[in-house]
């Protein structure tokens, strides 16, 4: 009996030493994401879709607004797309303190050929203007495993009526049994 305790005991220490060495192992990855987003016009990204008093452009508790922005290298309104950034967001009971769930997507433009980033996290509006981090969560691709933050400072670095750019900066850590898959 003592000696299987001992083995267990061993096999743990084995395990937190070799987790450890991964970790260690890890390098992150940056990427910078540039965010572009419309919420009106013919060319819409960003669109309240239910409400519960009916009216899809007032900030409400409840309300959900689904995303589709668009990805490019630089925060020219031309420059390359290079994927798109696609989810939800989900109004909370104050309506400025909101939930969010996205996917990034990024095409071959971007060098990581179709692999994907899942970023969740919330938006405190009350403190606009300040900055937000939100949790990674995993990824496919060349992200499978992924784990890090996604940073913005909430400030747009181009505001043009409907039109606004934001700054996404990702870091990321693969862990060894994942980036060799
Ligand atoms: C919408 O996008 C198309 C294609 O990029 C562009 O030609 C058009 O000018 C855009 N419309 C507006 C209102 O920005
Ligand atoms: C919906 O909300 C917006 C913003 O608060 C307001 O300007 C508009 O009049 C509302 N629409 C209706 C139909 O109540
Ligand atoms: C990207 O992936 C697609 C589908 O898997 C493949 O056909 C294409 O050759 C890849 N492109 C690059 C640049 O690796």
């Amino acid at each position: 009996m003592l000696r299987v305790v001992l083995s267990v005991a061993h096999l743990t220490v084995l395990l937190n030493l070799s987790l450890q060495r991964t970790v260690e192992a890890a390098e992150s990855i940056t990427l910078e994401l540039y965010n572009h987003e419309t919420t009106a016009g013919e060319n819409q990204t960003m669109i309240g879709s239910a409400a519960p008093n009916g009216n899809l452009t007032e900030p409400q508790f409840g309300m959900l607004i689904t995303m589709s922005n668009i990805l490019r290298k630089g925060v020219e309104a031309d420059s390359e797309r290079i994927g798109t950034q696609q989810g939800f967001v989900a109004v909370g009971r104050d309506g400025l303190d909101v939930y969010m769930s996205v996917v990034y997507h990024l095409n071959d433009a971007s060098g990581y050929n179709g692999s994907t980033i899942a970023v969740q996290g919330n938006i405190d509006a009350r403190v606009l203007g300040t900055s937000h981090t939100f949790a990674v969560v995993g990824g496919t691709g060349k992200f499978l495993c992924a784990t890090g933050q996604d940073y913005s400072s909430g400030e747009a670095l181009v505001e043009d009526g409907s039109y606004s750019v934001h700054l996404h900066t990702l870091t990321l850590w693969i862990p060894d049994y994942c980036a060799s898959v």
